[in-house]
């Protein structure tokens, strides 16, 4: 673990301008330098550094960070791994912090995990390259695949003896604990006895984002029914399934480079892809993606391109599973390769530039494939049809952004000979009822829950487009937490016994207490860690700056952080709406009420909103006398917000 101080250290010694300038050619414009953003594709500069703050962000793709942020996403490391990047760049000695026993242990395990397998890997590649059974067995089996000693060696491919327990007995007289070598899967126990749970199989080395092997599959080479075709590593503190793409290591960079991320079902698709120069190439080994999967290509991609054997099972399995992609806010294209072949067998058998251009051309946008594959199955059935059109518009629906979701209904209303605006109303009926059953959970409940189900109903026939209700509230007054927190306003106050008095509080006491007296909470998750970062502060007495958020080991923090400080803060226009302001403090006091009262009437118009539809469809004559009381009282705190408003505005 790395000690705060030397992480403070770390970051003010890189120095933003410096550490970009080593990959990004910077020019000075005013304050700030600005270049071509390594993160996405452009030809005119929008990527900015601005070296008083030590931040950088691009206006173009929206990536921003301090210099840690930016080695980890141009190197794709770990925050950790970043910090001893710079560390080691500027010569800064980190003293590890010292570990509680527990975390020492824990990490030994996970480090030893680590080392038996790269001593494994070791192993099986040896034997399979020197040994004489490796080269005619393991070898001869991937030669014949076709696979070359390069793409061999890349992928670090191995071959285990078939005898017995010839690796077991190795890794033991070398010191590894039987143990452990159980735990990871390499060694099998039976009866006291142990066997080598990969002997006769050869081996691919499944590693993590950063190189290390975190797990092994190995593919039986003979056809027996009786046995199973892979043996897996199970999983462990080091392996994780659903967490891990085979070949991510040997394709995130070039996935990040193309903007597009190629996604096959197994090891030799992966090989086979990569052998041919075609190196954004990763393998869900046969499980369906899970949400993790998708999140980890994210981080380079929004684009993902899926190839499928072009046989009915692929085609069907196509279709399953993808609107979870799509929900995370993901394109899917679709390519099916022609009936016999699957990727693996597609690559080997024909030249480069026919593959090229038969992805380019074949690749479908999913719902398009999606809505003509239903429709050719519906025929003229009318019935058949109409549940077809339900289902394109129940994919369409988990489409967070309310313009690709457009796109897709002006498409889908050619393709299903529909007007568009039936299928508009479709879409928000089904956006509309998602949001009521959100409702239906207790409002304080759900303000409080993830807004990673984007509540993007009702908001979408307001302005703010697909983000949730107060959205905007929310992050105006995260901006002010995060600039201008720990300053103090002087605010009228009355005490114990009603005499008028003038308080010393900090903007971020003023913030969260009010909130928290109305218990009202952020909805959105990144805001609401921010929100209770202050809150802690504010019980300890020490409130976080905004340093601490830049360069937090959160990565939604660090990234909202940089983006909300390097947008220059722009205190509410009070002189053109000719309200009298006397100094800067009155501007900025006055911008602190007025966003607290307007985040507030906001929540309160959404819970009344819903009290309202309630109403509507509410026949118990006693549970409207409740609804109606509850709309009153809201009614009556939106009356007491608006006469503030007017008082902190006018004053
Ligand atoms: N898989 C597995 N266990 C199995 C079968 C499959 O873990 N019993 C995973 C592997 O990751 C495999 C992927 O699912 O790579 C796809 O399965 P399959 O198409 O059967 O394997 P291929 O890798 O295509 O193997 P091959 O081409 O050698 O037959
Ligand atoms: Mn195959």
């Amino acid at each position: 673990m790395i000690p705060r101080e030397t992480i403070n250290q770390i970051i003010e010694t890189a120095r933003i301008e410096d550490v970009v300038g080593e990959f990004v050619t910077l020019r000075k414009r005013g304050s700030n330098l600005i270049g071509v953003c390594p993160f996405h594709k452009e030809k005119t500069p929008s990527f900015n550094v601005n070296p008083a703050r030590n931040i950088f962000k691009c206006f173009g793709c929206g990536k921003a960070g301090d210099s840690v942020r930016f080695i980890m996403e141009h190197e794709h490391y770990s925050f950790q791994e970043a910090l001893r990047y710079l560390a080691k760049k500027y010569g800064i000695k980190i003293e590890e912090r010292e570990q509680t026993p527990e975390e020492l242990a824990a990490q030994n395990e996970r480090e030893r995990m680590f080392n038996i397998n790269s001593f494994a890997q070791n192993y099986f590649s040896n034997i399979m390259m020197t040994s004489d059974e490796g080269q005619s067995v393991g070898l001869a089996y991937f030669h014949e695949r076709g696979f070359r000693d390069a793409i061999i060696n890349r992928f670090q491919l191995g071959y285990c003896p078939n005898s017995g327990s010839a690796f077991t007995d190795y890794a033991i007289k070398n010191g590894y604990d039987k143990d452990l070598l159980i735990k990871v899967g390499l060694t099998g126990s039976y009866e006291n006895h142990l066997y080598d749970r990969y002997q006769g199989r050869v081996i691919f080395p499944i590693h993590n984002l950063t190189g290390k092997v975190i797990g092994f599959g190995g593919r039986i080479l003979t056809s027996e029914k009786t046995k199973a075709k892979y043996v897996n590593s199970p999983e462990s503190e080091i392996y994780n399934k659903s967490q891990t793409l085979y070949g991510i290591f040997f394709a995130r960079n070039e996935i990040s480079r193309l903007d597009n991320c190629i996604l096959v079902e197994g090891y030799a698709d992966v090989l086979s892809m990569h052998q041919a120069g075609i190196e954004n190439v990763v393998a869900s080994s046969g499980t369906s993606l899970t949400t993790e999967q998708i999140r980890m290509i994210s981080r380079y991609t929004k684009n993902i391109t899926m190839l499928y054997d072009g046989d009915a099972a692929g085609i069907h399995a196509a279709l399953r599973g993808t609107n979870m992609i799509l929900e995370e806010g993901m394109n899917v294209r679709i390519v099916v390769l022609p009936p016999e072949d699957d990727p693996d067998t597609f690559v080997q058998n024909n030249p480069i530039e026919y593959v090229t251009k038969y992805l380019t051309d074949n690749a479908k946008d999913f719902i398009g494939f999606k809505t003509n594959l239903l429709l050719k199955d519906a025929k003229n059935d009318p019935i058949k049809r109409a549940s077809v059109i339900k289902d394109i518009v129940e994919t369409i629906a988990v489409i967070p952004d309310p313009i690709y979701r457009a796109t897709y209904i002006k498409e889908c209303s050619r393709t299903l000979e529909m007007p568009e605006q039936t299928l508009t109303n479709e879409v928000n009926k089904i956006l509309r009822a998602k949001y009521h059953k959100q409702l239906g959970i207790d409002s304080a409940q759900r303000l409080s829950s993830s807004s990673a189900e984007r509540l993007s109903s009702l908001s979408q026939e307001k302005e703010q487009g697909s983000t949730p209700i107060g959205f905007f509230q929310e992050q105006e007054l995260v901006k002010l937490l995060l600039s201008h927190g720990s300053e103090t306003l002087e605010i009228e106050g009355k005490d114990d016994d009603e005499n008028d008095v003038i308080y010393n509080v900090t903007i971020a006491s003023l913030i969260i207490d009010d909130l928290k007296n109305d218990e009202l909470l952020f909805s959105d998750p990144t805001h609401k860690k921010i929100f209770d970062a202050f809150d802690r502060g504010l019980d300890t007495g020490t409130l976080p700056t905004a340093q601490d958020f830049i360069s937090n080991e959160d990565q939604d923090v660090a990234v909202l952080a940089a983006n909300l400080l390097s947008t220059q803060y722009k205190l509410d226009d009070w002189q053109r709406h000719r309200i009298v302001v006397k100094t800067e403090e009155d501007v900025l006091k006055k911008t602190v009420l007025t966003s607290i009262l307007r985040f507030k009437d906001m929540v309160i118009e959404d819970r009344r909103t819903a009290i309202v539809k309630e109403l509507q469809s509410c026949t118990d004559p006693d549970d409207q006398m409740i609804l109606l009381k509850k709309k009153k009282n809201l009614d009556d705190i939106r009356t007491r917000i608006n006469r503030d408003l007017g008082i902190v505005i006018t004053k």
